[in-house]
């Protein structure tokens, strides 16, 4: 049996898979994925890897010596794994970030980003929202709001106006993804004429407690909240938007994460698991 001071332990017999990241103690990668597994009867070991930024590499090189299938990549490794990979999907491409990574038959790594399609299949399949011809606003400008621009274009939606606290970033991403739709900037006390279908939080605000400054006028009762970040209670984000608007379609990002692991499952094992239970065991843990 192999040992090595990234896994100390190897389950004989078992399909070996990881999450990285730094902080990494914390992720829910392991629960979904042994849920996802189970589903198929799959005898699968997944582990949590803490890896400083920086040393990415030469822990993906020790997973591959131990013959893992697949790593996931959390916060801050994304974009160090993204410049790793010698095949980078279409996602990865396009964001400079990836949160999947496996090897290919002659042993290239390869990388993907599940995070927008985890997002969009949230919306639609678990949410049941339309996003054919609708009008988004999304607040931030970071990572994580430049990897769902594309794939909401993708799905259809009519325009994207992107609020920030600092504007050139937005404008930046604007700069880089105006190709692909509407796409435009409103400064947070800014003001619009008429209310979004679908708001959606994409800034880190979340992470201290704080919510984003974006204009009041975007919210109508009937608009859709979501937030990325996701909490056991109502994020803050999504309070504000009820507190303000009296808006009452509200969700949380849980559904995202549960969907961007099906998504890296699937690129893994070619299986494709159901994901409504493993949310409701997420949420009732
Ligand atoms: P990520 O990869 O999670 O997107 P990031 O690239 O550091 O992380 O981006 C974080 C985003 O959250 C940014 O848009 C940031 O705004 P700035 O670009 O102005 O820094 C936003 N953000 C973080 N904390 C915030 C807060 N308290 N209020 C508003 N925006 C915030």
């Amino acid at each position: 049996m192999s040992h090595s001071p990234v896994i100390p332990f190897r389950v004989p017999g078992a399909v070996l898979c990881a999450v990285t990241g730094f902080p990494v103690s914390h992720s829910r990668s392991p629960f979904i994925h042994r849920a996802f597994a189970e589903q198929f009867g799959l005898p699968l070991q997944y582990e949590r890897v803490e890896v400083r930024p920086g040393l990415l590499s030469s822990t993906l090189a020790e997973l591959r010596e131990l013959g893992c299938r697949g790593v996931n990549v959390t916060v801050p490794l994304k974009e160090e794994a993204a410049a790793l990979a010698t095949q980078a999907s279409v996602a990865v491409q396009a964001t400079g970030a990836a949160n999947t990574l496996w090897w290919s038959a002659d042993d290239a790594l390869c990388a993907d980003n599940t995070d927008g399609v985890g997002l969009v299949r949230d919306l639609t399949r678990n949410w049941g929202m339309s996003l054919n011809g609708h009008r988004l606003a999304i607040l931030g400008a970071g990572g994580a709001a430049a990897g769902v621009i594309p794939p909401l274009f993708a799905a259809g939606v009519a325009g994207i106006v992107l609020i920030n606290r600092s504007e050139a970033r937005a404008e930046a991403l604007v700069e880089r993804f105006q190709s692909l739709g509407a796409l435009s900037t409103l400064q947070p006390t800014g003001r619009v004429a008429s209310p979004v279908d679908l708001i959606i939080n994409a800034t880190s605000a979340g992470l201290s407690g704080n919510t984003p400054t974006f204009p009041s006028t975007l919210l109508s009762p009937a608009t859709h909240c979501y937030d990325m970040f996701y909490a056991s209670t109502l994020t803050p984000f999504l309070a504000a938007c009820r507190a303000s608007a009296g808006c009452t379609e509200l969700r949380d990002g849980m559904g995202m994460l549960v969907e961007q692991a099906a998504a890296a499952f699937t690129l893994w094992h070619g299986l494709e698991p159901a994901t409504s239970v493993v949310l409701s065991a997420l949420r009732a843990r």
